[in-house]
């Protein structure tokens, strides 16, 4: 009978997503390190710092109680109060009715992607992209659309673009980043503009990724609430923050999505976890402290863009804003993963092969994220300046 129950277990077609590459490198850098070599981890998009200490505080004093579960949207406070994070930042109102607080940003894709398609539906997204994004959509049943970008338009999704790949056979989605990753480039505020005017008018959802909103450096990053109230806007806690482990986000949708993604959340999570939703609340007041940690990656990011180019790696996308520099490749190599895994045995820094976000252009790019100390930053550079001259 066990047997019989063994040969069940199949796993379904649409649980079989690509693995993450970055984490190869993850594994190599960590055999690495337990051989006694020091590793410059520019690998992982995260940062190094913990939660501002005024998050830190509203956790502790919290576990004194009961931590119970929250309504489904989120703890009633905490949306007023990313709400007046809108009025505050961006000069704009947003109701705290459309704001729902999420498990991570991750968790918003899955409650926006569940709550706007139908499988089969046909959602484009940038190329180079994050991962997850198609691999979320496969997994659900819908296709994804990969439209590349170019250096002419910035490397962003253009309302040209999202027509053209719209016109041979309908679009129901389209889902956009600035900053971005892999590239840390950014939409202008005209830019994004003119993708949400472009979607709304062929009828297509237009879904905006702004976690990397507050590091940008090149210039302000406008959310695409100012633009729309149509618009699905999926941030999180994770990166300005710095809380990536506390699995903490939100949204802000249209009022029609409001009770759908209501009714999904409660049966899918009940709830997102207490002691995180009060320590984000608290950490709006760490502002100060998180504006801080943004000054030491915009040294991190001078330090790479004047010192990169005299190591031999001369040609990168805009830095504009999060805190990666994705770097052409090509001149040492067809292969980045290659690259990548030999930069690790020899010049002991760790960064992201292309082809995770870019599975044909992606072979000639590697991701560097300066999230991490500023040491660190020039030791890479200096590291990678030996390496590439033996
Ligand atoms: C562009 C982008 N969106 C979303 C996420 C998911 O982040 P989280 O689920 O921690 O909010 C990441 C994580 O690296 C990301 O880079």
């Amino acid at each position: 009978m066990l047997e019989t129950a063994k040969r069940l277990i199949v796993p379904s077609a649409r649980s079989d997503v690509p693995p993450f590459m970055v984490m190869d490198v993850m594994a190599a850098a960590a055999r690495l390190e337990a051989a006694g070599a020091d590793v410059i981890h520019m690998e992982v998009g995260q940062p190094a710092a913990p939660a501002p200490s005024t998050a830190l505080a509203a956790a502790r004093a919290a576990l004194g109680g009961p931590i119970a579960y929250t309504e489904a949207l989120g703890i009633p406070s905490l949306r007023r109060r990313i709400a007046r994070h809108y009025a505050e930042t961006q000069d704009v109102e947003v109701d705290p009715a459309r704001v729902i607080v999420t498990t991570g940003s991750s968790a918003g894709f899955i409650l926006a992607f569940l709550s706007l398609f139908e499988p089969g539906d046909r959602v484009a997204i940038a190329v180079p992209g994050y991962p997850p994004y198609r691999h979320i959509l496969t997994a659900l049943g819908c296709e994804p659309v990969m439209i590349e970008t170019a250096t002419a338009t910035r490397w962003a999704l253009t309302g040209d673009a999202l027509i053209a790949a719209h016109r041979p056979r309908p679009l129901k989605g389209v889902l956009a980043a600035s900053p971005a990753n892999p590239t840390g480039t950014m939409m202008t505020a005209e830019a994004l503009a003119d993708l949400i005017a472009a979607a709304h008018d062929a009828g297509i959802r237009f879904i905006s990724d702004e976690i990397y909103h507050g590091l940008d450096y090149a210039f302000p990053a406008t959310t695409a609430a100012r633009l729309s109230d149509q618009a699905i806007i999926i941030n999180s806690f994770s990166k300005y923050f710095c809380m990536t482990g506390w699995r903490i986000g939100w949204m802000v949708v249209p009022p029609a999505l409001v009770r759908p993604i209501e009714r999904l959340q409660q049966n899918l999570a009940i709830s997102v976890p207490t002691l995180s939703q009060i320590a984000a609340e608290a950490a709006f007041d760490g502002r100060a402290e998180m504006d801080d940690i943004k000054h030491g990656y915009e040294d991190n990011r001078r330090i790479l863009v004047e010192g990169l180019p005299n190591a031999g790696l001369d040609r990168f996308f805009p830095v504009d804003g999060a805190f990666y520099l994705y770097a052409d490749v090509s001149r040492f190599t067809a292969d980045s993963f290659d690259f990548a895994q030999r930069m690790l045995a020899d010049a002991h820094v760790a960064a992201t092969p292309g082809v995770d976000f870019d599975p044909v252009e992606g072979r000639k790019f590697i991701r560097f994220c300066y999230a991490g100390s500023r040491q660190d930053a020039q030791a890479a550079v200096e590291r990678i300046g030996r390496w590439l001259k033996v």
